[in-house]
């Protein structure tokens, strides 16, 4: 059975200070919760003082990104290797910020799944429309086509135990989130073409929702059945809004 599962994605945020500061925040406030899973995604220079930093707690640690080569002559990039060897347990890939701005292809974001599973992490796979495909019309058709290349690769027995983060782009940072029963619908779109190939696959796939989630809108997007959980952005940098949204995932799907 899938679990809730919430999952802070810091982006370009961070530094030593707010590092320990958030942790430490949230380790407080998050005390007596059960039944929802918590992940934080820091910068990849902090991998290490976060996992260090939420030992003794449930709190997991996730990098944002890796790259597709696991070592060699490739300056800047961070390995799917590193970020094991480092105890992080998730990765996320395929952010719209990663195919926006550093033109990663549908393919190349399947190599990034398969290089991650190789390394026993967990992949949390960012897809989703932009406001024009919205308006388009073609959200569905988008949504699959992100999700047909893992497939086309890999087969669909690569969703077991991975993570699929439904974020329309038109939603991310814009303070204008999916109402839930637009993301409610996506989600469940998203299930059933992964069931076509496996019912049991697609049963157990959490699938999270990203854009604009806040302290005030979660519980009412949790409250929709295919919605697992959420990757948060902005609202993950405040230890009281995150948490707040940790509670309310928790007990929505209690
Ligand atoms: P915001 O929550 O800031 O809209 O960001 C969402 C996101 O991109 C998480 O990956």
């Amino acid at each position: 059975m899938r679990h809730p599962l919430v999952m802070g994605n810091w982006k370009l945020n961070g530094s030593k200070q707010l590092t320990a500061d958030l942790i430490s925040g949230l380790q407080s406030a998050l005390t007596e919760v059960q039944g929802c899973k918590v992940v934080i995604a820091p910068p990849a220079l902090y991998l290490a003082q976060a996992v260090a930093a939420v030992q003794g707690s449930d709190i997991g640690v996730g990098a944002q990104n890796i790259d597709v080569n696991l070592s060699g002559a490739f300056t800047g990039e961070t390995s799917a290797e590193m970020v094991k060897d480092n105890g992080a347990g998730y990765v996320i890939i395929g952010h719209s910020e990663r195919r926006t701005y550093h033109h990663e292809s549908d393919e190349l974001v399947a190599e990034k799944f398969a290089v991650v599973k190789q390394q026993g992490l967990i992949p949390v796979l960012c897809i989703g429309e932009t406001e024009a495909e919205n308006e388009a019309g073609k959200t569905e058709e988008v949504c699959a086509r992100q999700i047909d290349a893992v497939i086309k690769t890999q087969g669909v027995e690569a969703f077991h135990g991975a993570v699929i983060a439904y974020e329309p782009v038109w939603a991310i940072g814009t303070g204008k989130s999916a109402t839930p029963a637009q993301a409610q619908a996506v989600h469940k779109f998203i299930r059933t073409h992964i069931a076509k190939q496996s019912p049991t696959v697609a049963d157990q796939v959490i699938i999270q929702y990203g854009g604009s989630v806040n302290d005030k809108n979660a519980a009412e997007l949790f409250g929709q059945p295919d919605i697992d959980g959420a990757l948060v952005g902005g609202a993950s940098l405040k230890a009281d809004a995150f948490s707040v949204i940790v509670k309310a995932a928790a007990a929505a799907k209690a």
